[in-house]
């Protein structure tokens, strides 16, 4: 089933308003075995690389999670340089507090809290951060207006958000549920004009997005079900156990179909495509004088280095 044109897919999601403590209780429960996947590793060492932090610098990672962004920015920034990581999940905190005691970084304060309603410093960073999670935020206009707040002028806020191409079950659910009424987390930046945008709206100049598959393998068929049980039981997906248990049967058949539909004689190709995106807080300037816009930022050319496969799709940064 196609993907609904982008202008007919509403930004916000259906309502759930227990969410903050949805999400809370299902990280609590990930929480011992989060760091075992690869995803995230990854991920998160593809938004660090390009966020180009330097020594010195203070840093919020919104949604830390584990810590893995946090921590290799407290590498980055050094003694001199401090980070804030942010959670609403008890059960995260205590793994990413774990790590960071186990590694005796002196630099990382984690804080407990929900980043909806979080009120930090203005202008108190030079990088926001925040991997895996915008897609959690009930209204994300209203979150990135507060992290263009808590930046200082020409600080960057970098996020990655999953890519309406992507084979992960989120992204392979949210379009099958929008033809079923629903509007679920999962796409709502599911392309990099909704990454450009949003960031546009909240006031930022757009720095750098691209795109790339972070994690790729051959599923067999047998997963489905697996895949399915896991998607259903996901905070996000929440809006859709309000269905009639027979239309709730009919997008499972779809949501099955269309995974099955990716198959090839090997098996069916499962590929994890992100959007990662950077704005960057103007400066104040003089009247008539153009911010600049410029990338933070590793250099592009780092990113086509990279294996063929794995680049997507990349766009220069504004000049
Ligand atoms: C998929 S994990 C990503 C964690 C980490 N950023 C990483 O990349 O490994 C999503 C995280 O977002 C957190 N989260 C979701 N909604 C949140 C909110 N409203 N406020 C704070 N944290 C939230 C969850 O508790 C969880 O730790």
């Amino acid at each position: 089933m196609p993907a609904p044109p982008h202008d007919s897919w509403p930004g916000r999601m259906n309502d759930n308003s227990d969410l903050a403590a949805e999400v809370a209780a299902y990280f609590d429960r990930r929480s011992a075995t989060y760091d075992a996947g690869d995803f995230h590793p990854r991920l998160t060492a593809r938004l660090i690389e390009a966020a180009g932090i330097k020594a010195g610098q203070t840093v919020l990672d919104v949604a830390t999670g584990t810590g893995l962004v946090a921590i290799e920015a407290a590498r980055r920034v050094g003694a001199s340089g401090r980070v804030i990581g942010l959670d609403i999940s008890p059960g995260m905190l205590a793994q990413a507090r774990r790590k960071i005691d186990d590694l005796a970084l002196p630099n990382i304060e984690l804080r407990e809290g929900d980043a909806c309603t979080a009120d930090l410093p203005p202008g108190g960073f030079d990088h926001i951060l925040c991997s895996a999670a915008l897609v959690f935020m009930t209204d994300i206009p209203a979150v990135l207006r507060g992290w263009h707040r808590f930046l200082k002028p020409g600080g960057y806020v970098g996020f990655d958000a999953p890519a309406g191409n992507s084979t992960a079950a989120g992204a392979t659910l949210a379009p099958l549920a929008f033809s079923h009424g629903i509007s679920l987390g999962y796409a709502r930046l599911r392309t990099r004009e909704a990454c450009r945008e949003a960031l546009a709206d909240a006031g930022f100049e757009v720095a750098h997005i691209h795109t790339e598959i972070i994690t790729q393998r051959i599923m067999p068929l047998s997963e489905i079900d697996a895949a399915w049980a896991g998607i259903i039981n996901h905070p996000l997906s929440r809006p859709l156990l309000d269905l009639p248990p027979d239309t709730l049967a009919r997008l499972r058949d779809d949501f099955r179909a269309k995974i099955a539909s990716l198959a090839t004689p090997e098996g069916i190709v499962d590929r994890n495509i992100m959007h990662i995106a950077f704005g960057r807080k103007p400066r104040p300037c003089a009247l008539g004088e153009a911010g600049t816009g410029r990338a933070p930022i590793a250099s592009l050319a780092s990113f086509r280095g990279r294996a063929q496969d794995e680049a997507v799709q990349h766009e220069e940064p504004p000049r």
